[in-house]
C-alpha cells in the first residue's frame, strides 16, 4: 500500500494487539460515527441470506456499544438506515425495520443497566409504527441515563436534514423572528437533527467504501475517517480499539497550523 494511503486506510492487518489501558491513557473521542457497510456481501460469501449479514451485524453493534461506554465514549452515531435504503427488495427493507425492535427486545435492559441512553435521528414519520414504537420505549426508558448516547440514523439522510434546516431558518427569518446576522455555524447547528451533540471526532466505515453516502455531511467537516476493508460482521472490539488508537496518533488542527 502506498505510504499517503496509510494515514487514513486500515490498520486491521496490525501486528500489535491494542488494549483498553493502552487507549485509555490518550483522548478518547467524544463522538464516534459508524458507517456499518457490508452485512450483505458477508452473507453472500457464506451462501446465506442478506437478512443473515444483518442480523449477525446486530450482534456487533451490542459488542462495539459496550466498549464505546466502557472507554467512556460519549455518543455512538450508527447508520442503521439511509433515506436511500427504501430502494431495496421489500423484504430486506422489511427485515431492516424489525431490527431495532429484536435488538432493543433483547438488550434493552442491558442497556439500561449500563446507562446508556438511546436516541435516533432520521425522519421517523417515515417509520412502520412497530419501528417506531420500539425505539420511541427505548429512549424514555432511557433518557435519565448518564452514560453513552447510543443513537441510531434511521431514515436519516444529510441533504434532507440539511435542506430541512434551511427551511426552518428562513421560515423565521420571513417571521421576522432573526436577523441575518444571527445566522451562523451554531444556530445553524441547533436546527440540525443532531441538536446537543458535539459532532464526531471519529468517523468509521467499514467494507472497503470509501465515501460517505449521505451521512452527517455538515457535523463531519473536521472528523477524522477511518477506512477499512472488515466487513461490518467481522468487525470486532479489537478493530475498534485499532480505530481509535489510529485516531490518537492524529493531529488535529481544525485548520490551524
Ligand atoms: C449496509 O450493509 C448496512 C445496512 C444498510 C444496515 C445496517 C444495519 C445493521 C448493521 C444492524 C443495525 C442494528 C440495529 C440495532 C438497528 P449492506 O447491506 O449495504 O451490505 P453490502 O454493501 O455488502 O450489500
Amino acid at each position: 500500500m502506498f505510504n499517503f494511503m496509510k494515514k487514513w486506510t486500515n490498520s486491521e492487518q496490525l501486528n500489535e494487539t491494542i488494549t483498553i489501558e493502552q487507549i485509555k491513557q490518550h483522548e478518547i473521542p467524544k463522538h464516534i460515527a459508524i458507517i456499518m457497510d457490508g452485512n450483505g456481501r458477508w452473507a453472500k460469501k457464506r451462501s446465506l441470506p442478506r437478512m443473515a449479514g444483518h442480523h449477525e451485524g446486530m450482534k456487533v453493534v451490542r459488542k462495539i456499544t459496550k466498549l464505546a461506554n466502557e472507554l467512556e465514549v460519549k455518543a455512538l452515531t450508527l447508520y442503521a438506515f439511509s433515506t436511500e435504503n427504501w430502494k431495496r427488495p421489500k423484504t430486506e427493507v422489511d427485515y431492516l425495520m424489525k431490527l431495532p425492535e429484536q435488538f432493543l427486545s433483547t438488550f434493552l435492559p442491558e442497556l439500561i443497566e449500563e446507562n446508556v441512553r438511546v436516541q435516533i435521528v432520521g425522519d421517523s414519520s417515515k417509520l412502520p409504527n412497530h419501528t417506531l414504537q420500539a425505539v420511541q420505549k427505548a429512549m424514555k426508558e432511557t433518557e435519565q441515563n448518564t452514560g453513552l448516547i447510543l443513537n441510531f440514523a434511521l431514515n436519516y439522510g444529510s441533504r434532507a436534514e440539511i435542506i430541512h434546516a434551511v427551511q426552518q431558518i428562513a421560515q423565521e427569518y420571513k417571521e421576522d423572528a432573526i436577523s441575518l446576522d444571527q445566522i451562523n455555524e451554531d444556530y445553524f447547528s441547533d436546527k440540525l437533527m443532531t441538536k446537543g451533540l458535539e459532532d464526531p471526532d471519529l468517523l468509521i466505515r467499514t467494507s472497503g467504501e470509501i465515501r460517505l453516502s449521505n451521512f452527517l455531511l455538515w457535523q463531519l467537516a473536521y472528523t477524522e475517517f477511518w477506512f477499512t476493508d472488515v466487513l461490518w460482521p467481522d468487525f470486532n472490539e479489537q478493530h475498534f480499539l485499532t480505530a481509535i488508537h489510529d485516531y490518537q496518533q492524529r493531529g488535529r488542527r481544525f485548520g490551524g497550523i
